[in-house]
Protein backbone atom coordinates (compact mmCIF):
# COMPACT_ATOMS: atom_id res chain seq x y z
CA UNK A 1 0.00 0.00 0.00
CA UNK A 2 1.13 3.41 -0.65
CA UNK A 3 2.52 5.38 2.21
CA UNK A 4 0.47 7.88 3.59
CA UNK A 5 0.60 11.71 4.67
CA UNK A 6 -1.05 13.35 7.24
CA UNK A 7 -3.40 15.53 6.51
CA UNK A 8 -2.86 18.01 9.71
CA UNK A 9 -6.83 18.58 9.90
CA UNK A 10 -7.59 16.93 13.33
CA UNK A 11 -10.78 13.91 12.29
CA UNK A 12 -9.73 14.01 8.79
CA UNK A 13 -7.37 10.97 8.46
CA UNK A 14 -9.89 8.90 10.35
CA UNK A 15 -12.18 9.49 7.25
CA UNK A 16 -9.35 8.75 5.17
CA UNK A 17 -7.74 5.70 6.79
CA UNK A 18 -4.23 7.63 7.29
CA UNK A 19 -4.38 10.54 5.33
CA UNK A 20 -3.51 11.68 1.75
CA UNK A 21 -1.83 8.68 -0.54
CA UNK A 22 1.85 9.96 -0.49
CA UNK A 23 2.37 11.75 -3.76
CA UNK A 24 -1.54 12.42 -4.67
CA UNK A 25 -3.21 15.36 -5.89
CA UNK A 26 -6.46 16.34 -4.24
CA UNK A 27 -9.12 18.78 -5.18
CA UNK A 28 -10.38 20.77 -2.04
CA UNK A 29 -13.88 22.24 -3.47
CA UNK A 30 -15.99 24.65 -1.55
CA UNK A 31 -18.39 27.99 -1.54
CA UNK A 32 -17.17 30.73 -0.26
CA UNK A 33 -15.71 31.35 3.51
CA UNK A 34 -15.91 27.17 4.11
CA UNK A 35 -12.61 27.31 5.07
CA UNK A 36 -10.68 26.51 1.75
CA UNK A 37 -7.19 28.30 2.23
CA UNK A 38 -7.10 27.45 5.94
CA UNK A 39 -7.38 23.99 5.11
CA UNK A 40 -4.76 24.45 2.96
CA UNK A 41 -2.17 26.27 5.04
CA UNK A 42 -3.16 23.43 7.97
CA UNK A 43 -1.93 20.63 5.34
CA UNK A 44 1.48 22.32 4.63
CA UNK A 45 1.70 23.22 8.30
CA UNK A 46 1.43 19.78 9.25
CA UNK A 47 4.46 18.62 6.45
CA UNK A 48 6.48 21.65 8.56
CA UNK A 49 5.84 21.05 12.13
CA UNK A 50 5.60 17.26 12.45
CA UNK A 51 6.75 15.24 9.41
CA UNK A 52 9.87 17.85 8.11
CA UNK A 53 8.52 18.61 4.45
CA UNK A 54 8.44 22.13 3.48
CA UNK A 55 5.98 23.69 1.47
CA UNK A 56 4.62 26.04 -1.06
CA UNK A 57 1.18 27.82 -1.38
CA UNK A 58 0.49 29.66 -4.56
CA UNK A 59 -1.94 32.03 -4.58
CA UNK A 60 -3.05 34.22 -7.46
CA UNK A 61 -6.15 36.24 -5.67
CA UNK A 62 -4.49 37.24 -2.97
CA UNK A 63 -0.84 39.01 -2.29
CA UNK A 64 1.08 37.00 0.41
CA UNK A 65 1.04 39.78 2.74
CA UNK A 66 -2.92 39.42 2.72
CA UNK A 67 -2.46 35.19 3.45
CA UNK A 68 -0.29 36.48 6.26
CA UNK A 69 -2.58 38.85 7.48
CA UNK A 70 -5.62 36.53 7.68
CA UNK A 71 -4.04 33.23 8.92
CA UNK A 72 -3.08 34.89 12.46
CA UNK A 73 -6.52 34.43 13.55
CA UNK A 74 -5.04 31.35 14.34
CA UNK A 75 -2.33 32.50 15.80
CA UNK A 76 0.21 30.96 12.63
CA UNK A 77 3.30 32.94 12.41
CA UNK A 78 3.81 32.11 8.48
CA UNK A 79 6.79 34.77 7.97
CA UNK A 80 8.85 32.97 10.65
CA UNK A 81 8.56 29.77 8.45
CA UNK A 82 9.18 31.97 5.19
CA UNK A 83 12.33 33.26 7.39
CA UNK A 84 13.43 29.41 8.46
CA UNK A 85 12.80 28.74 4.60
CA UNK A 86 10.38 25.97 5.32
CA UNK A 87 7.51 27.74 3.68
CA UNK A 88 7.17 29.88 0.36
CA UNK A 89 4.28 31.99 -0.17
CA UNK A 90 4.32 32.84 -3.58
CA UNK A 91 1.65 35.30 -5.25
CA UNK A 92 1.60 35.19 -9.09
CA UNK A 93 -0.58 34.83 -12.70
CA UNK A 94 -1.98 31.54 -13.65
CA UNK A 95 -0.06 32.10 -16.81
CA UNK A 96 3.23 32.46 -15.67
CA UNK A 97 2.68 29.41 -13.07
CA UNK A 98 1.65 27.15 -15.91
CA UNK A 99 4.79 29.05 -18.47
CA UNK A 100 7.61 27.95 -15.80
CA UNK A 101 5.77 24.42 -14.44
CA UNK A 102 6.71 23.58 -18.16
CA UNK A 103 9.93 25.24 -18.72
CA UNK A 104 12.69 22.48 -18.05
CA UNK A 105 15.09 24.22 -15.58
CA UNK A 106 12.04 26.70 -15.14
CA UNK A 107 11.29 28.92 -11.98
CA UNK A 108 8.61 26.11 -10.92
CA UNK A 109 11.49 23.29 -10.43
CA UNK A 110 13.86 25.84 -9.08
CA UNK A 111 12.09 26.93 -5.96
CA UNK A 112 10.87 23.30 -5.16
CA UNK A 113 14.67 22.07 -5.36
CA UNK A 114 15.49 26.05 -3.39
CA UNK A 115 13.30 24.37 -0.22
CA UNK A 116 13.21 20.75 -0.92
CA UNK A 117 9.65 21.30 -1.22
CA UNK A 118 7.30 18.19 -0.69
CA UNK A 119 3.75 19.37 -0.29
CA UNK A 120 1.97 22.47 -2.45
CA UNK A 121 -1.16 23.92 -2.20
CA UNK A 122 -2.12 25.85 -5.40
CA UNK A 123 -5.27 28.23 -4.71
CA UNK A 124 -7.29 28.19 -6.80
CA UNK A 125 -7.44 26.53 -9.73
CA UNK A 126 -10.75 28.31 -10.55
CA UNK A 127 -8.88 30.65 -12.63
CA UNK A 128 -6.02 28.30 -13.84
CA UNK A 129 -7.93 26.42 -15.74
CA UNK A 130 -8.63 28.90 -18.49
CA UNK A 131 -5.23 29.73 -19.12
CA UNK A 132 -4.69 29.05 -23.42
CA UNK A 133 -8.34 28.17 -23.23
CA UNK A 134 -7.57 24.57 -23.21
CA UNK A 135 -8.74 23.42 -19.90
CA UNK A 136 -8.27 19.66 -20.03
CA UNK A 137 -4.73 20.48 -21.69
CA UNK A 138 -3.37 22.39 -18.55
CA UNK A 139 -5.29 20.22 -16.11
CA UNK A 140 -3.01 17.35 -17.07
CA UNK A 141 -0.08 19.39 -17.19
CA UNK A 142 -0.39 21.06 -13.62
CA UNK A 143 -1.08 17.23 -12.72
CA UNK A 144 1.71 15.39 -14.54
CA UNK A 145 4.10 18.29 -13.35
CA UNK A 146 3.27 18.27 -9.69
CA UNK A 147 3.45 14.12 -10.21
CA UNK A 148 6.89 14.25 -11.52
CA UNK A 149 8.10 15.54 -8.45
CA UNK A 150 6.52 13.64 -6.29
CA UNK A 151 4.41 16.66 -4.30
CA UNK A 152 1.60 15.67 -2.25
CA UNK A 153 -0.87 18.30 -3.36
CA UNK A 154 -4.17 20.09 -2.45
CA UNK A 155 -5.69 21.86 -5.25
CA UNK A 156 -8.46 24.60 -3.85
CA UNK A 157 -11.46 25.19 -6.55
CA UNK A 158 -14.56 27.54 -5.66
CA UNK A 159 -17.64 26.24 -6.24
CA UNK A 160 -20.06 28.84 -6.88
CA UNK A 161 -23.99 28.45 -6.57
CA UNK A 162 -24.84 27.12 -9.93
CA UNK A 163 -21.64 24.42 -10.02
CA UNK A 164 -23.33 22.90 -6.87
CA UNK A 165 -23.78 19.02 -7.83
CA UNK A 166 -22.15 19.21 -11.29
CA UNK A 167 -19.27 16.75 -12.23
CA UNK A 168 -16.27 18.25 -14.14
CA UNK A 169 -13.60 17.59 -15.65
CA UNK A 170 -11.16 18.33 -12.87
CA UNK A 171 -13.03 15.42 -10.89
CA UNK A 172 -11.90 12.91 -12.94
CA UNK A 173 -8.16 14.40 -14.03
CA UNK A 174 -6.41 14.34 -10.14
CA UNK A 175 -6.41 11.25 -7.56
CA UNK A 176 -9.00 13.21 -4.81
CA UNK A 177 -12.03 15.31 -4.44
CA UNK A 178 -12.78 16.43 -1.23
CA UNK A 179 -15.73 19.27 -0.92
CA UNK A 180 -16.68 21.45 1.98
CA UNK A 181 -19.85 22.56 2.38
CA UNK A 182 -22.10 24.78 4.34
CA UNK A 183 -25.61 23.38 4.71
CA UNK A 184 -28.78 24.45 6.33
CA UNK A 185 -30.20 23.04 9.44
CA UNK A 186 -33.72 24.27 10.74
CA UNK A 187 -34.31 27.73 9.60
CA UNK A 188 -31.53 29.77 11.02
CA UNK A 189 -28.95 27.45 11.87
CA UNK A 190 -26.19 26.09 9.93
CA UNK A 191 -23.98 23.38 9.76
CA UNK A 192 -20.55 22.76 8.22
CA UNK A 193 -19.98 19.33 6.09
CA UNK A 194 -16.63 18.02 4.41
CA UNK A 195 -17.41 14.62 2.15
CA UNK A 196 -14.09 12.70 0.16
CA UNK A 197 -16.07 11.61 -2.82
CA UNK A 198 -13.15 10.09 -4.06
CA UNK A 199 -9.45 9.06 -3.34
CA UNK A 200 -7.17 6.67 -5.26
CA UNK A 201 -5.22 4.45 -3.25
CA UNK A 202 -6.53 4.40 0.15
CA UNK A 203 -10.02 3.67 1.46
CA UNK A 204 -12.36 6.66 2.59
CA UNK A 205 -15.39 6.84 5.07
CA UNK A 206 -18.08 7.33 2.91
CA UNK A 207 -20.71 9.92 3.36
CA UNK A 208 -20.81 13.67 4.88
CA UNK A 209 -19.23 14.30 8.00
CA UNK A 210 -19.47 17.34 9.98
CA UNK A 211 -16.18 19.88 10.61
CA UNK A 212 -16.22 23.00 12.57
CA UNK A 213 -13.42 25.98 12.11
CA UNK A 214 -11.95 26.08 15.23
CA UNK A 215 -8.94 28.64 17.12
CA UNK A 216 -6.77 26.31 15.84
CA UNK A 217 -8.06 25.77 12.35
CA UNK A 218 -10.67 22.85 10.66
CA UNK A 219 -11.57 19.80 13.23
CA UNK A 220 -13.48 17.08 11.54
CA UNK A 221 -16.07 15.24 13.46
CA UNK A 222 -15.91 11.50 11.39
CA UNK A 223 -19.51 9.78 11.82
CA UNK A 224 -20.28 6.07 12.81
CA UNK A 225 -21.67 4.52 9.68
CA UNK A 226 -24.88 4.01 11.48
CA UNK A 227 -24.99 7.37 11.83
CA UNK A 228 -24.43 7.89 8.10
CA UNK A 229 -27.07 5.17 7.04
CA UNK A 230 -29.35 6.82 9.22
CA UNK A 231 -29.39 9.79 7.84
CA UNK A 232 -29.58 8.47 4.15
CA UNK A 233 -32.86 7.05 5.20
CA UNK A 234 -34.74 10.52 6.22
N1 LIG B 1 -12.48 30.43 15.65
C1 LIG B 1 -13.31 30.47 14.62
N2 LIG B 1 -14.58 30.05 14.73
C2 LIG B 1 -15.43 30.08 13.70
N3 LIG B 1 -15.11 30.53 12.47
C3 LIG B 1 -13.87 30.99 12.30
C4 LIG B 1 -12.90 30.98 13.34
N4 LIG B 1 -11.77 31.48 12.86
C5 LIG B 1 -12.02 31.78 11.57
N5 LIG B 1 -13.27 31.50 11.24
C6 LIG B 1 -13.92 31.68 9.93
O1 LIG B 1 -13.42 30.69 9.07
C7 LIG B 1 -13.43 31.14 7.73
C8 LIG B 1 -12.12 30.68 7.15
O2 LIG B 1 -11.92 31.28 5.97
P1 LIG B 1 -11.01 30.81 4.78
O3 LIG B 1 -10.38 32.04 4.29
O4 LIG B 1 -10.17 29.65 5.10
O5 LIG B 1 -12.20 30.32 3.81
P2 LIG B 1 -12.17 30.24 2.24
O6 LIG B 1 -13.08 29.11 1.91
O7 LIG B 1 -10.78 30.19 1.77
O8 LIG B 1 -12.86 31.61 1.85
P3 LIG B 1 -12.86 32.36 0.42
O9 LIG B 1 -13.89 31.66 -0.41
O10 LIG B 1 -13.27 33.76 0.77
O11 LIG B 1 -11.48 32.26 -0.13
C9 LIG B 1 -13.61 32.65 7.80
O12 LIG B 1 -14.92 32.95 7.29
C10 LIG B 1 -13.54 32.98 9.29
O13 LIG B 1 -14.44 33.97 9.68
MG1 LIG C 1 -9.70 31.38 0.41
Amino acid sequence: MRQKTASGIPGLDNVLFGGFPQGSTTIVEGGPGTGKTTFGIQFLLEGIRKQNEHGIFITFEEFPEQIYEDMKIFNWDLRKLEQENKLRVIGLSPEILIDQMVKPDGLFEEMIKEIDCKRIVIDSISLLKYVNGNERKVLYTLRNVLRKHGLTSILIQEQSAFMSGTVSVEHFVFDGYVRLAMKKRFRTLRKRTIEVLKMRGTRIAEGEHHYRILDYGLYVQKRSLISRLMQSLV
